[in-house]
């Protein structure tokens, strides 16, 4: 919370109050990726530099792809004209953030090859690492698949096959829990595990993110 912010907290307590109530329970249905990118979007708007940088962080925390940041600008350009777009891509690109070289946004559009669909058991999440891409797959006896990015959506902690327990995903950082057939967060935390996109072509699993 910024300075002023602060201070009319303290000097307001009443009427602040019940705007920070308001403003916590605005968008409550929302989930925690929607309600990130409209924030981003706020503070593009009113360009405000700290709480563009501060909640592009949260943004990039609760899940969204650099992508997603770049197509929610992009989607607000009604709203916020080329000159703010610009000013906040700027700001981003002090950041130095990984994602957002133009290299790897094309590298996250594109399909990645994970692995072959005979060698996934049936009705059994399993962890498949092949370099580009480390997920969560389970193969559906009607022959569907499901990925997982094998990505903790807290705090972006790399899984791998320790954090498998049975039909669970386990972080082991502060224990968030998934269910692994539908990767919805089932302890711990509330955010669920980021979905690949998936299907399979000439027998192979190709998943994007
Ligand atoms: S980073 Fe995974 S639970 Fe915190």
């Amino acid at each position: 919370m910024s300075k002023a912010l602060s201070y009319l907290v303290e000097a307001r307590p009443q009427a602040m109050g019940h705007y920070l109530a308001f403003l916590k329970e605005a968008g409550s249905v929302l989930d925690p990726r929607t309600r990130a990118l409209i924030s981003v979007i706020t503070k593009v708007h009113a360009q405000t530099e700290r709480g563009f940088r501060q909640y592009v962080r949260r943004a990039l925390d609760a899940g969204c792809l650099p992508g997603e940041i770049l197509d929610a600008l992009l989607m607000a350009f009604p709203a916020l004209g080329l000159t703010r777009i610009v000013w906040a891509v700027d700001i981003i690109l002090e950041m130095d953030l990984p994602g957002f070289s133009p290299e790897a946004l094309r590298a996250a559009q594109a399909w990645q090859d994970l692995c072959a669909l005979e060698d996934l058991p049936e009705g059994r999440p399993v962890f498949v690492d092949n370099v580009k891409c480390a997920a969560f797959v389970r193969r559906e006896p009607d022959g569907t698949v499901t990925a997982f990015e094998a990505r903790c959506p807290h705090q972006g902690t790399a899984l791998t096959d320790d954090a498998l327990e049975d039909e669970r995903i386990v972080c082991p950082r502060h224990q968030w829990a998934f269910d692994a057939a539908t990767g919805e967060c089932v302890d711990h935390g509330d955010r669920p595990l980021n979905r690949l996109e998936c299907r399979v072509v000439d027998g192979r699993v190709l998943v994007r993110s």
